[in-house]
């Protein structure tokens, strides 16, 4: 069974879809350890309601060295961990020991609106500014470079004249809450490898 660890910082309804995932048996996983930069993050609250072990590290206290506790906490003990709406920037050891086994669900479809400052409801305040007509979500590899990773799921979601942040927003989180339990199912099925830093699914 794939042994995980879900870092984040909000409102966690990736974390509730990964938990409805396990549930109802689509995903054979075990949620080690819920973490998250943000002791208001309503996801601890979805944590502790099922029984798993909560760490938090706020941002403002543990700054770039977060990614040092973290390993503390998952090193030994998680196959992977999962970025889902994680808002601090791993750095370091973290990103060499757990290389090509960290995940990240990202708002947009990557390499658009994304990157540095670019997370959350910003990206689709930039994705109504721009005009375009589809946007999309995106699981990806997590490296050194800001959602630079090697690409594993995408789905597109029309945007339409009438939306605002709110409507985008939900229209692509019910896309996200379906390709995150996907990745993590394809990996738990050793489905996934990455070649010339592209991902190959058998
Ligand atoms: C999600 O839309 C996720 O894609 C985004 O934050 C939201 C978290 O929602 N992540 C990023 O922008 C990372 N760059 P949730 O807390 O309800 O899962």
């Amino acid at each position: 069974m794939l042994k995980i660890a879900v870092l984040v910082s909000g409102d966690g309804s990736n974390l509730q879809a990964i938990i409805d995932s396990i549930e109802n048996g689509y995903l054979n996983c075990s949620i080690e350890a819920v973490i998250s930069d943000n002791i208001k993050s309503f996801a601890l609250q979805r944590a502790t309601k099922k029984g798993i072990p909560i760490y938090v590290f706020p941002k403002k206290e543990f700054g770039e060295s977060i990614g040092d506790e973290i390993l503390k906490v998952v090193k030994g003990n998680v196959d992977i961990l999962v970025l889902a709406g994680f808002l601090s920037l791993l750095k370091g050891e973290i990103l060499k020991k757990f290389e090509g086994k960290i995940i990240n669900i990202h708002p947009s479809l990557i390499p658009l609106f994304c990157g540095k400052g670019m997370y959350g409801e910003k990206v689709h305040e930039s994705v109504l500014k721009s005009g375009v007509k589809i946007t999309g979500c995106t699981v990806h590899f997590v490296d050194e470079k800001v959602d630079g990773g090697a690409i594993i799921l995408q789905k597109a979601v029309p945007v339409y004249f009438e939306d605002d942040v709110k409507t985008l927003k939900e229209r692509v989180l019910e896309e996200e809450h379906k390709i995150l339990p996907e990745a993590l199912k394809l990996l738990s099925e050793n489905k996934i490898f990455i070649k010339d830093g592209k991902v190959q699914i058998v």
